[in-house]
């Protein structure tokens, strides 16, 4: 199968119709005509101080409470180090992103699933469980257009949430990636916004709004805890890459990143209402919530499609899909993860044609 005939559902990043090229190149000779000795030195391990400072700015943060990242990822995986020691109770949501799933038990973490609803996840399940004992050293909630489900926490739901970590001493890491790509409704505010006790940790990326291949991402958190992993990032890779955070720096305050928020927003809006219009048509039983923003969406289909058998068959007419059990410790067996973010809108509807042909050829 050639890359051109294969149709992917499968990746979680934007088609490079909807990258900037021209602003990033722009961007990255305006970063080293302005400041050469920055761009090319080893730098420190917060990140390029000017993007340290335009990201503390946007969320209202002081720059020591910012840690500057190859790409949000590893500040997901700084946190979990410096928190989490195995046998640690911690809260994912359920279904939640794959690599904090995958992350998460390989530290030997005693990983608890909260399920999600359509407005977020399930915070009374959340207080039964910490009300039977469990004592989670964090939860790790995804707000906005949740990876994999796409649905987004309710602002009631972020106030519960606060009052619970305040009450049983847990930190909410708010892994939030998608917040910009909203293309329906009103923003909400963040939680590291809305919180007053200190305890929300903050991780958000520039994968998402410019790109994956620049490998920016941040960590916001209370400036002792941020010293801290600098402390470790130090001792681990010196600085992260100074050129590719210049580059998003010249790219953000010249304004190009505001174009190209709106450049991802609304052609993932269009995608997202395509396959939603092709979900109906072709696959009537599928079960889905049409998210507000974001690159997924969250199929569920009849008990008896088993997606490990629907993948490897939609695979083979020409369509990749993520299985719904990717995203869960246990479960998901009759749901996938649709991502519409690499397909143009042109496509969605042959994949979706095939994926509803891969499905009859497996049923039963
Ligand atoms: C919830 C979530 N966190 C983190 C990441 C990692 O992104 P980055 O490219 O910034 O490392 C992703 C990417 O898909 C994601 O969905």
């Amino acid at each position: 199968m050639t890359a051109e005939q294969l149709i992917s559902f499968a990746r979680g990043a934007p088609s490079l119709d909807i990258v900037d090229v021209e602003g990033l190149k722009a961007a990255a000779v305006r970063a080293f005509d302005a400041d050469p000795a920055g761009v090319t030195a080893y730098g420190t391990s917060v990140g390029y101080p000017p993007l340290r400072k335009w990201i503390a700015e946007k969320h209202g943060v002081e720059a020591d409470q910012v840690l500057v990242t190859n790409g949000s990822l590893q500040a997901d995986a700084f946190l979990f180090d410096h928190l989490v020691r195995r046998g640690d109770a911690v809260v994912v949501e359920r279904p939640t992103y794959d690599r904090t799933l995958l992350n998460l038990k390989q530290m030997g973490g005693e990983v608890h699933g909260v399920t999600i609803q359509p407005d977020g996840l399930d915070t009374a399940e959340l207080r039964k469980l910490l009300e039977s004992g469990v004592r989670p050293r964090l939860a790790h909630v995804i707000p906005n257009y949740q990876n994999p489900a796409g649905v987004t926490l309710s602002l009631e739901k972020r106030r519960e949430l606060l009052d619970l970590a305040a009450e049983y001493e847990f930190t909410i890491f708010e892994d939030d990636p998608y917040a910009d790509i909203r293309f329906r409704g009103e923003p909400l505010p963040s939680m590291l916004s809305m919180d007053s006790r200190g305890v929300v940790v903050h991780a958000s990326s520039f994968t998402k709004t410019v790109c994956p291949g620049v490998r920016v991402g941040y960590l916001i958190g209370p400036a002792e805890l941020i010293a801290a992993i600098a402390k470790r990032a130090t001792n681990l890779y010196i600085s992260p890459g100074m050129v590719a955070q210049a580059i998003v720096h010249q790219f953000c305050v010249s304004g190009a990143i505001e174009e190209s928020i709106r450049t991802v927003r609304s052609a993932l809006g269009e995608r997202s209402a395509v396959l939603a219009e092709s979900l109906r048509r072709h696959i009537p039983e599928a079960r889905f919530v049409e998210p507000d923003g974001g690159y997924f969406l969250w199929v569920e289909l009849p008990e008896d499609v088993d997606v490990d058998r629907l993948a490897p068959a939609a695979a083979e007419r020409g369509v990749a899909v993520v299985k719904g059990s990717d995203f869960m410790v246990d479960g998901g067996r009759h749901a996938l993860r649709l991502a519409y973010s690499a397909v143009t809108a042109d496509r969605i509807d042959e994949g979706v044609r095939r994926l509803a042909e891969a499905m009859a050829a497996v049923r039963g």
